[in-house]
């Protein structure tokens, strides 16, 4: 389903117009479509009647009301620090369903992951294996721990969300990994239970999936002639979406990818996915408000409220995300960057782009929005962070406010 759609030449959101909330909350504002969160995720249960445990990376989006959302519909979640631990057992994701990945665990985030008693650590490096060890074993706990292992495979996306090449941080080296199990395994304090790979984000070819699939499946059979038995393979997150004509993979292409390598193991495993994107990418649009049109030698700009402090993506990775006009008129189409309030150069949201010649006043509706959007919006220029609204049928709802003036002071101490 698509979560928005023009009626009568105006932006709704399911059953809502967007101006409606635009109006009454102002902008910038993220608006999700709850009924669309909801179907991308079943979608994506769905594609796998196997045993599985879909755990939303909540790196895409931390709302408590989105992962409340999602927890309902039976998600665990994917973290990586404990400030994400603590959001997701706010919402109410069962420890049995949260898996903990990231290169750098401190002391505090592995004890308090051991204390919620979480699925399992993902682990990246030799030495986070040792500390998890020590720290278990000071608590008299037993770790289930999955090494991260780095298929050194090119995943054919954007250089700064890639993460399975041998330049990557990432994870441990493919060569490195055997070993790293047989000292997991004799350390008495840990549970060797899992295997996790995540080569990047979002993919729109599959064949690298499949490359790291089989590499990943040769890897978990060695380790069971070692007397190493996995349990859970985490394949990750990372299936794309579509923000400008990318053509996506259906769910099924993407399941064979991965499923097919593994087929010798299959009534032993427990499949653990980390989908963040494809849950919640095209759930969102951010809506801003164009405050000035102004011409620049070659160049006309639309300046907004909203920036690279809301949507940093453009700014970071020159993503494109597509810019239509809540209220369509039919007006010719100029090129236009569309910039925000910020005093940086490289504040846009989109550049030399052909937008409906819309007036001063007006608002823009940013698409794809719901994932890496709000959660890696910040208060540069002292900003204040934008409003988040959740839509369900002809009802929305606030499920973030506005932050205020005084918020933007809050945690200093004079
Ligand atoms: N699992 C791990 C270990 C990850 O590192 C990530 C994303 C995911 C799962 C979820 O990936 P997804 O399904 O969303 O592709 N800020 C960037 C994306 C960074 C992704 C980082 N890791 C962006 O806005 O494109």
């Amino acid at each position: 389903m698509d979560a928005f759609h023009y009626k009568n030449k105006e932006l709704f959101c399911e059953d809502v117009a967007v101006r409606e909330i635009a109006e009454k909350i102002k902008t910038p504002v993220f608006i999700y479509s709850e009924t669309y969160l909801k179907q991308q995720f079943l979608d994506f249960s769905k594609t796998f009647p196997e045993k599985h445990i879909v755990c939303f990376a909540i790196k895409a989006n931390n709302n408590l009301s989105i992962l409340k959302l999602f927890s309902n519909l039976g998600s665990g979640a994917d973290i990586v620090s404990g400030g994400e631990l603590y959001i997701s057992k706010k919402a109410n994701i069962p420890s049995s369903k949260i898996v903990f990945a990231g290169i750098g665990k401190e002391d505090w985030e592995i004890e308090y992951a051991l204390d919620k008693e979480i699925l399992m650590f993902n682990v990246e490096s030799l030495s986070e294996l040792n500390k998890i060890s020590k720290i278990a074993c000071s608590k008299k706990k037993k770790a289930r721990i999955a090494v991260r292992v780095n298929p050194e495979i090119d995943p054919k996306t954007h250089p700064y969300i890639s993460t399975g090449l041998k330049k990557n941080k990432f994870g441990v080296s493919y060569d490195e990994a055997l070993n790293i199990y047989q000292h997991a395994k004799n350390l008495s304090c840990i549970d060797v239970a899992g295997i996790h790979f995540h080569i990047g984000s979002q993919l729109t070819d599959l064949s690298p999936l499949r490359e790291s699939s089989e590499k990943i499946a040769q890897l978990v059979l060695k380790l069971k002639e070692k007397d190493i038995n996995i349990r859970y393979i985490d394949v990750g997150g990372g299936l794309g979406i579509t923000y400008k004509d990318e053509k996506i993979p259906p769910l099924n292409e993407y399941k064979k990818a991965i499923v097919s390598a593994f087929s010798p193991l299959k009534d032993e495993i427990v499949w653990v996915f980390e989908p963040g994107r494809f849950l919640a990418g095209n759930s969102a649009i951010l809506v801003v408000k164009i405050l000035y049109k102004k011409e620049n030698g070659a160049k006309k700009f639309l300046i907004t409220n909203g920036g690279m402090n809301d949507l940093i993506r453009p700014a970071l990775y020159n993503a494109y995300h597509e810019i239509l006009p809540v209220i369509t008129k039919k007006r010719n189409k100029e090129k236009v960057d569309v910039v925000g309030p910020i005093c940086e150069s490289c504040d846009f949201l989109a550049q030399e782009r052909f937008i409906e010649d819309v007036e001063e006043g007006e608002y823009l509706a940013v698409f794809s929005c719901g994932a890496y959007g709000f959660s890696m919006s910040s208060n540069y220029n002292a900003r204040l962070k934008a409003c988040e609204v959740l839509v369900n049928g002809k009802n929305w709802r606030i499920i973030r406010r506005r932050e205020s003036l005084e918020d933007l002071t809050a945690y200093e101490t004079d």
